[in-house]
C-alpha cells in the first residue's frame, strides 16, 4: 500500500514554508487521512453557532481555499441535523491549486441535486461579478496556508476579504485551522483587519488542545467531541485522524 503521509506531513510541518502540495496522490491521501477530522471540526463549529443558524431558512456558504471541500460535508450535515432542507443550502468553494480540481469536480458530482459549486477562480473576482449573497464565509485551514506560503500577499487578501464582508453583508466568518503559532497569528490578523475596517463583530475562539508548552493558550479549551467514521474500509486502510484538533474562531458580524 502506498502511504503518502510522509509527504503531506512535510508540507504541514511547522518549519516548512516552501514545499506545497505537489502530487496528485498526496492530495488524495490528504482526503483519506484528514477528511473526517476536518469535516467534523467544521460540523462542531457550526453547531456552536446553532442558536443563530437555527433561525435561518436558507444559508449561502462560501469557502475560500476549499481544496477537497471538507467544510461542505461538515456544514451540510449540520444544516440537515437542524432539520433544514438541502434545497435551502448553497455552497461555493474556491481554490487556485490545480491539484485539487479533479477532487473539486468529484465533490460537485456527489451532490447532483444540490446547489453546490466549486471554482478554480479567485473568489473576489467571482463575487464582483454576481449578486449572490454570502451568509457564512468559511476559512478552513486556509489562513495558515496562505500566511505560510504566500506571506507577501496576505495583507492584500485580508483587505479584499473585509471589503467582501462589507459588500455581501456576511453574517458569520468561521475560521477552523491548525493549532500552530502561524494560524494563531493569522486569526488575530483577521480580527485586526476587521477592526481596522470598522466592521462591528463579536467573536468566540477556542481550541481543542490543552495548553501547549510551545504555543500557549489561544482561547478557552473546548471539550473534544467524538465523531463517527462510517466507512470502515477507509478507517482500516488509511487510519484517519480520529479526534478533532483545531483552533476555531467564530466571528459574528453585527
Ligand atoms: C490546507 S488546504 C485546506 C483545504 C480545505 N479547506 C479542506 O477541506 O481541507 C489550504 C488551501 O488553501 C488554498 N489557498 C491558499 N490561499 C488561497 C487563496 N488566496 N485563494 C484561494 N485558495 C487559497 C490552498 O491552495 C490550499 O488548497
Amino acid at each position: 500500500m502506498t502511504n503518502c503521509y510522509a509527504c503531506i506531513n512535510r508540507v504541514h510541518r511547522y518549519t516548512n514554508t516552501t514545499i506545497h502540495y505537489n502530487c496528485d496522490k498526496m492530495v488524495l491521501y490528504y482526503v483519506l487521512k484528514h477528511g473526517y477530522r476536518f469535516g467534523a471540526e467544521v460540523f462542531f463549529e457550526f453547531q456552536r453557532a446553532q442558536r443563530d443558524l437555527s433561525q435561518w431558512n436558507e444559508m449561502y456558504v462560501a469557502s475560500i481555499g476549499c481544496g477537497p471541500c471538507t467544510e461542505l460535508f461538515g456544514s451540510l450535515l449540520h444544516w440537515r441535523t437542524m432539520g433544514k432542507q438541502d434545497a435551502m443550502y448553497h455552497y461555493r468553494g474556491f481554490d487556485l491549486e490545480l491539484l485539487w480540481y479533479p477532487l473539486m469536480n468529484q465533490v460537485r458530482a456527489f451532490f447532483p441535486l444540490d446547489d453546490v459549486a466549486t471554482y478554480g477562480q479567485d473568489a473576489f473576482d467571482y463575487y464582483r461579478g454576481t449578486q449572490e449573497r454570502i451568509d457564512v464565509l468559511v476559512l478552513n485551514y486556509m489562513l495558515s496556508d496562505m500566511k505560510k506560503f504566500q506571506p507577501a500577499a496576505f495583507n492584500c487578501f485580508l483587505n479584499n476579504l473585509t471589503s467582501l464582508v462589507q459588500e455581501k453583508q456576511v453574517r458569520f466568518i468561521m475560521v477552523n485551522d491548525i493549532y500552530l503559532k502561524i494560524s494563531l497569528e493569522a486569526s488575530r490578523d483577521l480580527l485586526n483587519a476587521l477592526i481596522a475596517s470598522r466592521i462591528r463583530f463579536g467573536f468566540s475562539a477556542g481550541q481543542y488542545h490543552g495548553l501547549n508548552q510551545f504555543i500557549g493558550l489561544y482561547r478557552k479549551v473546548m471539550p473534544s467531541p467524538s465523531f463517527t467514521m462510517p466507512n470502515t474500509a477507509i478507517v482500516n486502510k488509511y487510519d484517519p485522524f480520529r479526534t478533532v484538533n483545531s483552533i476555531q474562531t467564530i466571528i459574528r458580524i453585527q
